[in-house]
């Protein structure tokens, strides 16, 4: 016996099988059921007992070596398999990830607050959806004012008090309310208002606005500040022209143009041919202001600005149609994959 065990290992040893049916052959000469190593351990008990003990270490060793080449033999052909399977080609060029990219707006509104950062202004936000107080009576605009209509607000039917905010001054006056003189921040946001939408005109938009409060400051500080920013924003040659407006929360108020980025002030079809164009509102914050978010109007004084961020990444990008900003066309927004 144990010379036919001897013969089986040698033949174990050598053997290899190129496919999953040769190897199903394997298996059923050796380890099945009628397979040798049954006949085997059926021989194996008939034995005297003095030739039990190396016949029957030979037969385990036999067991473990059918068993083990089966298996080996197993990992390669599925390993052979998984391989044919896998039909890439390792020549071709890498596919490029789909990056996305800052929406031009965003882009704006960075740089705007970069800006300002430099100059010492922070930043802060507050709710889009506001109460009349903050959006309008704390601003001196005053019950059934026609100031009021200035802006065609979205009012919440069943609680007129609610609205949702038409601009971002309503966050000046939680900022005053919550923190004390001297107060130097940049407050962007988004902003609501009842209008038709067309390529120039959307229910929201976005503002930043800016507040300065301190001791003595005047309208000097006011338009030096906007000069700075205006030539950082366009370009050192831009020009700021400042004229008398009205806003009930800012007394004096004016509107603030600058120098037509396009023509430069000669006169195109950007600035309807009059060299200027129209950016932002400012003006001194009213005492009546201050007073109502319980600052003294004898001790501080300040002034608020404010701009339409679409207006400003109008005039640097040209995009002629407002509601691109919000369509989420790729088409649009990758043209805008190159900026920061
Ligand atoms: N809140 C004004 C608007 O939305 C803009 C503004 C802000 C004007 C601050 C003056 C001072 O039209």
């Amino acid at each position: 016996m144990e010379k036919k065990i001897k013969g089986f290992l040698e033949e174990i040893a050598k053997y290899s099988a190129s496919d999953a049916n040769e190897l199903e052959q394997f298996r059923i000469k050796f380890l099945g059921k009628n397979g040798i190593l049954s006949a085997l351990f059926e021989e194996f008990k008939a034995l005297p007992p003095h030739e039990k003990q190396g016949a029957g270490k030979m037969l385990n060793q036999l067991k473990t070596a059918a068993t083990e080449k089966f298996a080996e033999i197993k990992k390669e052909i599925e390993s052979l398999a998984i391989k044919d399977s896998d039909k890439s080609d390792l020549t071709l060029n890498a596919v490029h990830g789909v990056y996305g990219s800052r929406h031009p707006m965003s882009i704006i509104r960075n740089e705007i607050i970069q800006i300002f950062s430099r100059i010492g202004f922070t930043i802060t936000e507050g709710p889009e959806i506001e109460d009349d107080w903050h959006v309008f009576s704390a601003l001196n605009f005053q019950p059934d004012h026609p100031a009021r209509e200035m802006q065609d607000t979205f009012f919440i039917e069943q609680n007129p008090d609610i609205a949702l905010r038409t601009h971002t001054s309503s966050v000046q006056v939680r900022l005053m309310q919550s923190q004390k003189p001297p107060l130097r921040a940049l407050m962007p946001g988004r902003v609501y208002r009842n209008e038709a939408i067309s390529a120039r005109a959307h229910c929201f938009f976005h503002q930043v606005e800016g507040l300065y409060i301190d001791k003595n400051v005047s309208f000097a500080d006011l338009k030096q500040t906007l000069l700075y920013f205006s030539k950082e924003m366009f370009g050192a040659d831009t020009k700021i022209r400042l004229r008398p407006s009205f806003f009930p929360f800012t007394e004096p108020s004016a509107e603030m143009d600058i120098s037509c980025t396009l023509c430069g002030g000669k006169g195109c079809q950007m600035c309807k041919k009059t060299g200027w164009v129209e950016i932002l509102g400012c003006g001194m914050v009213d005492p009546n202001v201050l007073e109502n978010c319980n600052i003294d109007s004898t001790v501080y004084s300040g002034f608020a600005f404010g701009m339409g961020i679409e207006r400003i990444t109008n005039l640097k990008y040209t995009v002629k149609d407002l509601r691109l900003f919000s369509e989420n066309d790729i088409r649009f927004l990758k043209q805008f994959e190159n900026n920061i």
